[in-house]
């Protein structure tokens, strides 16, 4: 065995250019996706408060954002909503000319960026839960029904992908159903497959005021101390007919990441959720970190877990420093 002083490990190490080249991992723009919030209720952007730098946007303004985005070379945006009404049974979430079909429709009709819509009703129900509530208790095969009807809503606007993210069981196969017998075969679909409860969408709760008016999240979403659950999670959503499965949060789920992409051939993606992006924010702007390197090395983590698509709140940054 070849060891030290033979081996020097060092060497591959020893200047700038050379690390350049060695270096495995690589954080590509392509492969980044940049979520957008449109509101129904305001005129003009509005800075969230526990995401400085990020903004609501009225939905007249998001033609000018994708278009600003697709300058920058970002390819993809995951949209979300802020409903003028909610109600028991979510039912903006589904209206034709509600906020985020328009959003789909006026971006799709001019520019070629790339429209992920996220499929859920917590920002569309005044009780602020991914499902319809009976009795008290999150009804799933009910909520399936209001999800194909949002799916399908969202595919007449043009949408390239919907993306249900209520973690309800059965939602793939109930919405590919959905698109496939109304003329949508080819609508993507991005499953939030392996999404965990976790307290680190606060600030996301926060931009659209979605947090659940009673309980919590656990009876859908995933308890974050199980990994064999996570890919059972995931092989069903591949049953179902996923074409991307999710894994999400990202940073403290990496060891989800690596296991998802060792176990399936099929594309990963991975959500670097909103308090993800408010922790490194906020602490650079405290001047307690530096922004830019924190930003590349937890990108180049998650990739480096092995995910093919990671959405980020940090991408239009990356995309803006890279230029
Ligand atoms: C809707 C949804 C949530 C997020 C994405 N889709 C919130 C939640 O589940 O409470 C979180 C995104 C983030 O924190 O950045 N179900
Ligand atoms: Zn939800």
């Amino acid at each position: 065995m070849k060891t030290y002083p033979d081996l020097r490990l060092r060497r591959l190490r020893k200047s700038a250019e050379i690390r350049e080249i060695f270096g495995e991992t690589s954080i590509e723009l392509r492969k980044l996706v940049m979520p957008v919030f449109v509101d129904e209720n305001i005129t003009s952007p509005v800075e969230i408060v526990n995401m400085p730098g990020i903004y609501r946007i009225p939905v007249e303004g998001a033609v000018e954002k994708a278009k600003e985005y697709e300058k920058l070379g970002i390819k993809s945006i995951l949209l979300f909503g802020v409903p003028k009404y909610k109600d028991s049974m979510g039912s903006s979430s589904f209206d034709p000319k509600g906020v985020v079909q328009r959003a789909i429709s006026s971006v799709k009709e001019e520019t070629n960026i790339v429209v992920w819509a996220d499929l859920c009703l917590c920002e569309y129900t005044d009780t602020g839960h991914c499902g319809l509530v009976k009795d008290g208790l999150i009804d799933n095969d009910s909520t399936l029904e209001v999800y194909a009807k949002i799916a399908r809503s969202y595919a007449e606007a043009g949408v390239d992908g919907v993306a249900p993210s209520g973690m309800m069981d059965g939602q793939v196969s109930r919405i590919r159903k959905e698109l496939d017998s109304s003329g949508y075969q080819d609508t993507l679909i991005l499953a939030y497959s392996s999404k965990f409860a976790s307290s680190l969408y606060s600030p996301f709760r926060e931009a659209v005021n979605s947090a659940p008016a009673f309980g919590d999240r656990k009876t859908y979403q995933m308890n974050y101390r199980n990994r064999r659950e996570a890919i059972r999670e995931i092989e069903e959503d591949i049953e179902e007919g996923a074409d991307i499965v999710m894994v999400k949060p990202a940073l403290f789920y990496l060891d989800i990441i690596r296991e998802a992409r060792n176990r399936f051939d099929i594309p990963v993606a991975a959500y670097s959720v909103s308090a993800e992006y408010s922790m490194i924010k906020t602490a650079a702007d405290q001047g307690i970190i530096d922004l830019r390197p924190v930003v590349e090395e937890s990108l180049a983590a998650i990739f480096r877990a092995g995910a093919d698509l990671v959405i980020s709140y940090f991408t239009e940054y990356y995309a803006s420093i890279r230029q």
